[in-house]
């Protein structure tokens, strides 16, 4: 069964529950793990990621959208396309709480965005329990998540419940990916902070190959390296030969 939960909160056991926050959460993961961070620490609260504190991580998250106080990222993507550590701790207020409830009742749990809406669909293939998770925006659902969760269920094989089916409809809805990103909840606050830029760059669509794997809760954080990449069915040319 294909499944979705419109939000973060409402999160239920899943043999794979794919965690979406497009503005910004899950695609900060992405291109963080894509960028050449080895692992990102996602934390449930600022307090938390700050006791995470240590050489080599690099602390990154928001509070309404505005970069964290003291911390030394934000929670815009670009942000991590230099590496300053090898391990970024994420605390964001819709997305990283949704990766921590999917950790704690899923079997497996990954993350998606645009940026690798393609590797995320070969990491899904063939599976049957598969229950996207809309991270949603201040306990609300929000159109962008839902909109992604659309765009992978069309493409998934498989039975689809009906809110999977709701899904699929909000994406046919939108002509483009940016369409529907600028339409969201979540994009008002990025307006109101000057970050509008983020829209359109969590808008690009499987730009990367990375997708976020949850390997273990570590020192109370969900603790996210890249999934290794699904191998291609097709012979090798050397076996061919
Ligand atoms: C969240 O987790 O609520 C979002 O990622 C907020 C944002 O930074 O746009």
């Amino acid at each position: 069964m294909i499944d979705v939960a419109f939000l973060g909160t409402t999160v239920r056991p899943a043999g794979t529950a794919v965690v979406i926050d497009v503005l910004r959460a899950t695609s900060t993961i992405t291109l963080a793990l894509a960028s050449g961070y080895e692992r990102v620490l996602v934390a449930g609260s600022i307090d938390e990621a700050k006791a995470l504190r240590a050489p080599d991580r690099v602390l990154a998250g928001e509070v309404d959208c505005a970069p964290a106080p003291g911390f030394d990222l934000g929670n815009s993507p670009e942000e991590t396309l230099q590496p300053r550590g090898t391990e970024l701790v994420l605390a964001t207020t819709n997305g990283a709480p949704a990766i921590i409830a999917a950790a704690q009742s899923a079997d497996e749990v990954i993350v998606a965005s645009l940026l690798n809406m393609g590797a995320v669909l070969e990491q899904l293939a063939g599976l049957e329990d598969v229950l996207l998770v809309c991270a949603g925006t201040d306990g609300r659902v929000s159109i962008e998540d839902v909109y992604l969760a659309g765009r992978l269920s069309a493409q998934l094989e498989g039975e689809r419940s009906d809110a999977a089916r709701i899904a699929e409809s909000v994406a046919a809805f939108y002509p483009t990916a940016v369409d529907a990103l600028q339409d969201s909840a979540g994009a008002v606050g990025l307006h109101r902070e000057g970050l509008e830029g983020d829209i359109a760059f969590c808008a690009q669509e499987s730009i990367v190959d990375s997708v976020g794997r949850l390997s273990e809760m570590s020192e109370g954080a969900a603790l996210l390296t890249a999934a290794p990449a699904v191998t291609a069915s097709a012979p090798t040319p050397e076996l061919r030969t």
